[in-house]
């Protein structure tokens, strides 16, 4: 029936928001650059999903004042919430992967095959695509959570212990599924649970060289941007280092899911996957290059600066960079033309599109984050202003060997790929 339909509609939106908001969060502490771009994918497939289950619920007539709250499904909202304080990485990828996930995408094919495809078309259309794209996540979570295991032993027993007992409460509240909502009251943390906490370092792939500061440009005024083979590899380490705007997008979603509406949580779930976008760009044109990860340095400078801070500062530094860059960026698609290298013409006019919808998506939620916070809304400006004396701040810390360290590295890939 049509109130029923509502329900279940809205549950499986509580579960997808709660689940890509823990996964949002989780993004600065997994090390792996493709589990990092790959989260930041599926956010923006749930974020869809999610929005998709919104829209049709209004269209059911639904009360909407009832989409505010998670109301009879409050204590299956509650264990998915949980998953964000899992006690370690393997521990994440394992309960989302083995759980989660698995029961989101049973609730759905069993809702397909009970609904009328006829009366509720729309939601089949998107439930479908749904199934799908969970599909897909469970078989990726599997490969991250094996790396992850396998890579710390140590961590395997708790990790699957947390497993256990996260699908131990799912199965106690009665599943997802597409019955009834359970009675079972919210039962408190589960047990190993650790309270989660912003990474205040990023966790970098141990393939790449590890720095704070990635090019020397950003360390010295007087070292040159370049034309030319040097302007395009400057161009595609910048664009695998925006895996700092994907962290950054990630922990920004999930600090401010409860304090902004559903808009803010479906916008930086767009605007960390577009990010990802920009930062597989350089990853695959540096590799299509020859090149090897461990001669490319990956730094964690921009995050830095802004940790420990409120993370309003992590949405000024997007704001900050984007506006700061995008008057370069049709001029250097401009210059990749005139070389003939239109891949990275190509990755440098659909980053340009990107990041003039992200200003646009800065400046609107900043106002609105100062707006909910009782400040004045024009301020967004100084925000952005405070962002470029922390980086500047952060910069000075950087150490002559640091540098030194840095002019060599980079000189070395200079010269392999005007050699090559
Ligand atoms: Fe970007
Ligand atoms: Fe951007």
């Amino acid at each position: 029936m049509r109130f029923d339909t509502a329900q279940l509609l809205k549950r499986f939106f509580f579960c997808e928001r709660s689940l890509l908001v823990s996964q949002a969060a989780w993004i600065p502490a997994i090390a792996p650059l493709e589990v990092k771009t790959g989260l930041a994918r599926f956010i923006w497939q749930s974020a869809e999903t999610a929005h998709a289950l919104r829209e049709r619920v209004f269209e059911l007539r639904f009360p909407s004042r009832l989409l505010e709250e998670e109301g009879a499904d409050h204590a299956l909202i509650e264990l998915f919430a949980a998953v964000k304080d899992s006690p370690s990485v393997p521990a994440f990828l394992l309960s989302v992967g083995k759980v989660f996930l698995p029961a989101l995408r049973d609730a759905y094919h069993d809702y397909l095959e009970a609904s009328d495809s006829i009366a509720d078309g729309p939601t089949h259309r998107f439930l479908s695509l749904a199934v799908s794209d969970k599909t897909e996540q469970i078989q990726a979570f599997e490969q991250w959570a094996e790396s992850a295991v396998s890579e710390n032993p140590q961590l395997r027993e708790a990790a699957h212990a947390w497993t256990d007992s996260v699908a131990n409460r799912l199965q106690e509240i009665g599943g997802v599924g597409v019955g009834p909502s359970s009675s079972a009251a919210a039962a408190g943390p589960l047990p190993g649970a650790r309270a989660y906490a912003t990474p205040a370092h990023p966790a970098r792939d141990a393939r790449f060289w590890p720095c704070r500061f990635y090019w020397p440009d950003v360390v010295d005024s007087s070292y040159p941007y370049g034309e030319g083979m040097q302007l395009q590899l400057r161009s595609a380490i910048s664009h695998v280092n925006e895996v700092w705007a994907v962290e950054a997008g990630g922990v920004i979603l999930s600090s401010f899911a409860d304090v902004l509406p559903w808009e803010w949580i479906h916008d930086s779930a767009r605007w960390t996957y577009d990010e990802s976008r920009h930062c597989r760009m350089g990853y695959e044109r540096l590799m299509a290059w020859g090149l090897d990860p461990a001669e490319i340095p990956l730094g964690t400078y921009i995050y830095e600066s802004a940790a420990g801070q409120n993370p309003i500062y992590l949405l000024g530094m997007l704001y900050f960079f984007e506006t700061k860059n995008i008057r370069h960026k049709p001029a250097r698609a401009q210059m990749f033309h005139s070389y003939g290298d239109s891949l990275s013409e190509h990755d440098m006019d659909f980053d340009w599109a990107d990041e003039t919808l992200h200003a646009g998506y800065g400046k609107h939620w900043l106002k609105e984050l100062l707006r909910v916070r009782g400040e004045d809304p024009a301020a967004y400006d100084e925000v952005r202003e405070r962002c470029g004396k922390l980086v500047s701040d952060y910069v000075a810390t950087a150490t002559a060997k640091e540098i030194a360290d840095l002019k060599a590295v980079a000189g070395a890939l200079i010269a392999k790929a005007q050699g090559g």
